[in-house]
């Protein structure tokens, strides 16, 4: 019996690949991971497509109760395990892969599109990002600084970073455009440093691979203003751009 990493891409239900939907259709259990990112289309929605019944599976039962669940049921079942995005692109998906492998059971990942792809919209070149970096909720005082330096590294090196927020989709908690932007400034003051200048252009997206993406350039500030309507949101901050890429940009311009 195998278990099935399967994505369903970033748009909304119908971006998951014909391999993807056969394989479903295979499956006698079906997961789908609720942690990582956010989806438009209902759990109902999805039921109603993929024709299976699915179950919800949050942080809890993938990292500490899968023994007992995905992988219990692998040993007896093909089993769907349903991320959106990418299966193995920006979480921790891995682990239960290996653990999964540990166990004998026979593991198969069905690829689609990521952020990390959908970040081509902004007309940014792939090859020219650094790492990636991710803000997590924290106060002022437990805020890390490695966002920062990451960026500030990236830029050293006239590199893009993309940078992602944290999120708690059941909690219906979304870290927005403007938190972030806050965050990496108080970051910023508190190791006085001149990365982000008030002049400095970043680019703000929202719900990229979708039909609703919101993608706009312009200052801290002005993004800070903007209203950015949709989730999920995360910003780049662009490295040394090439005219192809600053031409691309400016119809995104606040
Ligand atoms: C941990 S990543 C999950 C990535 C997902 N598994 C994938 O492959 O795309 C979640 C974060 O990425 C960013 N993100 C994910 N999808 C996005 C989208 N369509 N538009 C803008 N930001 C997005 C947000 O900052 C969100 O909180």
């Amino acid at each position: 019996m195998t278990l099935y990493f399967i994505g369903l891409g970033v748009g909304d239900e119908k971006d998951i690949t014909l391999k993807g939907i056969e394989t479903i259709k295979q499956c006698t259990v079906v997961y789908l991971e609720t942690y990582t990112s956010v989806f438009k289309p209902t759990l109902k929605t999805l039921e109603q497509f993929y024709c299976k019944k699915i179950i919800p599976a949050d942080r809890d039962i993938v990292e500490n109760k899968a023994e007992q669940t995905i992988l219990k049921d692998a040993q007896t079942n093909n089993v769907a395990f349903l991320v959106v995005g990418d299966p193995l692109a920006a979480t921790t998906h891995t682990d239960l892969f290996l653990r999964a492998k540990k166990t004998g059971i026979s593991v198969e990942i069905i690829h689609n599109a990521s952020i990390f792809t959908a970040v081509t919209e902004t007309g940014l070149q792939l090859y020219k990002f650094g790492p990636t970096t991710s803000i997590p909720f924290a106060n002022k005082e437990t805020l890390p600084e490695t966002p920062y330096n990451t960026i500030k590294d990236n830029l050293s090196r006239g590199l893009h970073t993309l940078v992602l927020f944290d999120l708690k989709p059941t909690e219906k908690m979304f870290m927005n455009i403007k938190t972030g932007i806050s965050y990496l400034e108080l970051i910023e003051k508190k190791l006085k440093g001149n990365v982000l200048t008030a002049d400095k252009k970043i680019i703000g997206c929202a719900a990229l691979g979708t039909n609703e993406t919101e993608i706009f350039y312009g200052t801290e500030e002005q993004l800070k203003q903007h209203n950015f309507t949709k989730i999920p949101q995360c910003i780049i901050i662009p490295g040394k751009l090439h005219f192809m890429e600053e031409e691309f940009l400016e119809q995104f311009s606040l």
